[in-house]
């Protein structure tokens, strides 16, 4: 089956051509990282408008370069939420404009559903395994025990670890979103420098929390006479980092034992952190985890990761209508599309 897919779920507006819920013909991906940069965060407004200006190129460019004409296509799968609602709105019309046009089946496909298959775009994985989606809107745990079919086991209660990351590089002067600046800062820094909390690391949850890091890297700062530079800086960022790393990796390993789960995939933005994929390696390695690391194009917002499950529910003749609506919020192990798969 030929998928076109579109997101719009917050930033990016994306498409791509999917063959089979596994070949990736095209993924185009319009940023509007700079336009939002000048505000250190994303305006739902502006991001709203600029998905309406591309979604119309991107779309057609998504075909032009799988070389396929609309009437090829013989899917539509695009991400329903959750998100920012404007921003889905316009994805989600468009994908139902198409529907209707040119008579093609459509499914709504949720965000964290994309990031947690984004990985069988490289290789097919085994079920069950443990789906941690870690990104600027979500710090999730999941037990995955096929496609459709996902039971939450913990979260964050406050911030999610992206957004941790790009509040604290905004605190130490970065740019936005400074996730992946203080990633590459990081790498020549010393992990062992400044003393940060482990939010949640003993609390016996699953669940995350990384507000009170941030409040601890700003109170950290406030002591300081002028915001660290040089290697003073690479420090600060390795010892946020590994605070970071220690508690995902931690918290990941007590989901496995609990679950007695022996495989591992990992998605979301955050998922292209150099600390954290070498923290997650070294533990799987230890303990005889299969880990199934998103390639780093793939980990952040794309169209083609929304084709995986897109692909198996339409298969399935599992379709929505054109009453589907965008849904800003939208727990994942609410979508129960598994009893209607085969
Ligand atoms: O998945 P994504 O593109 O969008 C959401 O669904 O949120 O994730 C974006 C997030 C941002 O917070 C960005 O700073 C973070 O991923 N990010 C990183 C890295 N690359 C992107 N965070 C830490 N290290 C990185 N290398
Ligand atoms: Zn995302």
């Amino acid at each position: 089956m030929l998928v076109l897919a579109i997101e719009t779920s917050c930033d990016e507006t994306a498409a791509a051509v999917v063959r089979d819920g596994r070949s990736i013909l095209s993924s185009v991906v319009s940023s509007q990282v700079a336009i939002h940069a000048e505000y250190g965060g994303v305006v739902p407004e502006i991001a709203s408008r600029k998905h309406l200006e591309m979604i119309t190129p991107v779309v057609r460019q998504a075909l032009d370069e799988a070389d396929v004409s609309l009437a090829e296509i013989e899917g539509i799968a695009v991400t329903r939420g959750p998100g920012l609602l404007g921003a889905l709105l316009v994805g989600v019309s468009m994908a139902k404009s198409l529907s209707l046009a040119c008579t093609i089946p459509l499914v709504g496909v949720h965000h964290i559903e994309g990031h947690l298959l984004a990985g069988f775009l490289e290789q097919p994985v085994v079920f069950p395994f443990l789906g941690l989606v870690v990104s600027g809107g979500h710090t999730h745990l999941y037990r995955v025990d096929g496609i459709g079919r996902y039971r939450i086991l913990g979260r964050t209660i406050d911030d999610a670890v992206g957004e941790a990351y790009d509040k604290s590089a905004t605190l130490l002067g970065l740019a936005y979103p400074g996730g992946a600046l203080i990633d590459r800062l990081a790498q020549s820094g010393n992990p062992l420098a400044v003393k940060l909390p482990r939010p949640l690391l003993h609390d016996g949850t699953l669940n995350f929390s990384f507000s009170g890091l941030k409040t601890a890297v700003l109170t950290h700062l406030k002591k300081q006479p002028a915001l660290p530079q040089g290697q003073e800086l690479h420090d600060f960022c390795a010892s946020f980092q590994a605070a970071v790393c220690e508690v995902l990796v931690k918290k990941t390993v007590a989901a496995l034992q609990q679950e007695g789960l022996t495989r591992l995939v990992v998605g979301g933005g955050v998922a292209c952190n150099s600390g954290l994929r070498a923290s997650l390696q070294k533990m799987s390695d230890q303990r005889g985890v299969e880990l199934h690391l998103a390639p780093s194009k793939l980990c952040g917002d794309n169209a083609a990761m929304l084709a995986v499950a897109g692909d198996a529910y339409l298969s399935a003749g599992c379709q929505d209508d054109l009453a589907m609506d965008a849904t800003a919020t939208w727990p994942l192990d609410q979508v129960a599309r598994w009893e209607q798969l085969p």
